[in-house]
């Protein structure tokens, strides 16, 4: 049987760590807190940190990993395990950049897909940051750390900022920091999320799925890792046309064309694009080296073609194309009271009231005395299927209602979604 070393103990890695126990395989689950979920998929865990190879179990009769956060990747665990002789489904170290630098990112787009880049600096002193201000105007500026930032770094005029004071203090403290801080043109329009497992050469997409990073309903509030998403029964989202799809795809298979350009390195894993349609064209807010969280689960459930099947061509060199079960998706994350703030419920008691339909995902939990309990960050996804986005929806919301503790969820993810 084949053996795949799984690295990673979030959501994502519940539904990848799914995936594969439905293609038969064996999983060696490498986690740095236990995931129960991931746990009773695997048949051996090993527990350590995730950010140092030298902590990874013993890779004796494992076929290949895969490697499902951005943390290990960013460190070099995939550059290890080749080393070792382990193929994976994740990027190499320089590769990654794509995610985890983004200027890099941004220049790479220079370089294949301009058109797709909003207007931006890598500012390296205060006064290239007030000279970009001056540029665009205080009021279209967003500001990012060039590094990773769990999706929380981001802070956005308007949003976030009411005065450049604010801002530029925003700013300069990441500069101070990093010694770079990017700041870029304030999109406006709608986002979309765009996977694709690539082998190097080529890539075979992925459902599309709209995701909902604020905390708040109506998209209010700080950006959190997620806090919800969905996906439609034809696989495309009712504001996205097929020129627009086309366009995305084009986009991301040139940016694994300009990364081997840049690094001489082929890109074997999954590539995740997260753009935003705009009225002027189809821009990109950032890419990913990873499945998205919550993405992976929408996708990953409709898979119906072996996930084995499709990692091993990955690792062959021709990606083979994936099939997808025709529903529709909603995922609703359960989070602890008071996420993200501070005052966050944290080590507090968590169940499920039998009788949920929702596949449920384990993110950050942890059993203690056969009692599962809340940690500061999001606790559970829920995952409905239907044929319908509103059917999916009315079941994954049916279902939040059967998790007791102190928990709170939004309340509008995929609401008044265009069937
Ligand atoms: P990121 O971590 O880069 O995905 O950014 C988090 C969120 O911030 C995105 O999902 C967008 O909603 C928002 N964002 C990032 N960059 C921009 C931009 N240039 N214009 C408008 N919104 C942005
Ligand atoms: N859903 C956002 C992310 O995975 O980064």
């Amino acid at each position: 049987m084949t053996k795949v070393l799984l690295i990673g103990n979030g959501a994502r890695e519940h539904a990848i760590a799914a995936a594969l126990a439905r293609s038969d395989v064996e999983i060696l689950a490498h986690m740095d807190k236990m995931n129960p979920g991931i746990a009773s998929l695997a048949s051996e865990t090993s527990i350590n940190t995730l950010m140092d190879s030298r902590k990874l179990p013993d890779t004796t009769g494992i076929d290949y990993a895969v490697v499902g956060p951005e943390g290990p990747l960013s460190v070099g665990v995939v550059d290890y395990l080749i080393s070792k002789g382990i193929q994976c489904i994740g990027a190499v170290q320089e590769a990654a950049r794509i995610e985890t630098n983004k200027s890099f990112a941004r220049r790479i787009l220079d370089d294949v897909a301009k058109i797709a880049n909003p207007k931006y600096v890598a500012a390296r002193s205060v006064d290239a940051l007030k000279k970009f201000e001056d540029s665009v105007g205080v009021e279209n500026v967003v500001v990012k750390p060039d590094g990773l930032s769990g999706g929380k770094g981001v802070k956005i005029f308007g949003d976030h900022f009411d005065n450049r004071d604010d801002l530029e203090k925003y700013a300069i403290t990441l500069l101070s920091k990093h010694g770079i801080v990017i700041l870029e043109e304030k999109l406006i329009g709608t986002e979309f999320t765009v996977q694709a497992f690539v082998d190097g050469t080529s890539l075979e997409l992925m459902p599309l799925v709209r995701d909902y990073k604020r905390a708040y309903d109506d998209d209010k509030g700080p950006n959190t890792g997620s806090m919800g998403s969905y996906s439609k029964a034809n696989h495309m989202l009712g504001y996205v046309t097929d020129e627009d799809l086309t366009t995305a795809s084009d986009i991301m298979l040139k940016t694994v064309i300009g990364i081997k350009k840049r690094t001489k390195l082929d890109y074997k894993g999954i590539l995740y694009g997260q753009f935003m349609k705009t009225d002027k064209g189809i821009k990109v807010i950032e890419f990913n080296a990873r499945f998205g969280d919550p993405e992976a689960m929408n996708v990953l459930s409709l898979l119906t073609t072996s996930l084995d099947d499709v990692f091993q061509s990955i690792i062959d060199g021709q990606v083979i194309k994936p099939d997808f079960e025709k529903k529709a998706t909603v995922c609703l994350y359960i989070v602890p009271d008071g996420y993200p703030g501070p005052d966050v419920a944290q080590d507090s008691p968590i169940s499920l009231i039998p009788g949920i339909d929702s596949e449920v995902y384990y993110a950050s939990v942890y059993d203690q005395e056969g009692v599962m309990h809340t940690t500061g960050s999001r606790a559970l996804g829920l995952l409905a299927k239907g044929d319908t986005v509103e059917e999916a929806r009315s079941i994954v919301y049916k279902d939040a209602e059967r998790v007791n503790g102190k928990i709170r969820f939004r309340s509008d993810i995929a609401k008044g979604v265009e069937e």
